[in-house]
């Protein structure tokens, strides 16, 4: 059984089929830049609100900027008009920043999102979704994808022959419905399904924490690929120990999220104290004791403070 193996995605060759998951107030150049120097995968960009980006690039400035050591990077857009989406992947391109994948959010069950006519409540509209793809294949030559939940209020799969006649060219499947949000189990048996109604790579993604986590899943959907999120939040070293099985020390985390912050000041990044704080409250997880300890995180001003008590637990 081969779960981990080389994937095209239209066109574009990937040494291997594990997914950082996009994560808004995460998955930033600096987050990325430092997963993939432990493990050569492909990477998501935080979700880019096409409404302002259209309008202009300074907007989304942090959201934006790629890592000059990244590769394979699914630049993740949302929104739900197709001129926007374009001028966006525009403003973009014309500050010579690479896009080698652009991925549609139709998985955000973010109410605030979802009035806006983006995310799951494109889950309605497959053919907003199909137009979207449309308009970004005729301007630009860059594989397109999307990232669905497996439905809104219930399963439901989608005309993924009709996405793929549109350009689709993988599809990252949240095994949950918008309605239960990061509730319940993963829906495997719905992966499975879409896995056997289209030739399009299917990725699963949803609660998988390590490779017996990803060979359950393969076995149970014969999926071509996995995301992950939450998890390489709490351990931003899984997908090396997936690859290879070395383990990650609490040293190499709090290394980590030392170099994140300091990654982030170099590049001006707004809210990069922010960002460290939050990232620190994932980090700090699985260790015993740790609502104590995630309380004193969330009361701390500066970033030293912050590593002082992250290094405290050592
Ligand atoms: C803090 C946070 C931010 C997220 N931001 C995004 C986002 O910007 N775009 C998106 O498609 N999904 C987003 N998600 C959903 C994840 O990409 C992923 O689908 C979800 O967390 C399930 O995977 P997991 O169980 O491996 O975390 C976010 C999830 C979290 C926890």
């Amino acid at each position: 059984m081969k779960s981990i193996k080389n994937i095209k995605i239209g066109g574009g060759g990937l040494k291997n089929n594990l997914f950082l998951a996009p994560m808004l107030g995460f998955t930033n150049f600096a987050f990325r830049e430092l997963i993939q120097k432990n493990a050569k995968i492909a990477v998501f960009t935080e979700m880019i609100p096409i409404n302002a980006l259209s309008k202009d690039s300074n907007y989304c400035k942090d959201l934006i900027i790629r890592g000059s050591s990244e590769r394979n990077v699914f630049y993740q857009f949302f929104g739900n008009n197709e001129k926007k989406l374009v001028k966006s992947i525009q403003n973009i391109l014309d500050l010579n920043i690479k896009i080698d994948f652009i991925d549609l959010n139709c998985g955000c069950p973010a109410q605030d999102i979802v009035l806006q006519g983006a995310g799951c409540a494109l889950l309605k509209r497959e053919s907003k979704i199909k137009s979207m793809i449309q308009a970004s294949k005729k301007a630009f030559d860059i594989p397109f994808t999307i990232k669905i939940r497996t439905g809104y209020d219930k399963p439901k799969h989608l005309d993924y022959k009709a996405l793929e006649d549109s350009g689709c060219d993988a599809l990252f499947v949240h095994g949950r419905t918008k309605k239960q949000q990061y509730s319940g189990n993963i829906d495997l048996k719905f992966i499975k399904e879409a896995k056997e109604r289209t030739d399009l790579p299917i990725i699963a993604n949803g609660n998988i924490k390590d490779l017996k986590d990803i060979q359950k899943v393969y076995f149970q959907t014969d999926c071509d690929g996995y995301m992950i999120g939450r998890q390489a939040l709490t351990n931003p070293f899984v997908f090396r120990e997936i690859i290879n099985g070395n383990y990650s020390t609490f040293y190499e985390r709090i290394d980590f999220l030392d170099k994140y912050y300091k990654k982030m000041l170099d590049n001006n990044i707004n809210c990069a104290f922010q960002n460290a704080k939050l990232l620190s409250l994932f980090l700090v997880r699985e260790i015993k004791d740790a609502s104590k300890i995630r309380e004193r995180i969330s009361k701390t001003k500066e970033f030293e403070e912050l590593l002082q008590i992250v290094e405290s637990i050592k």
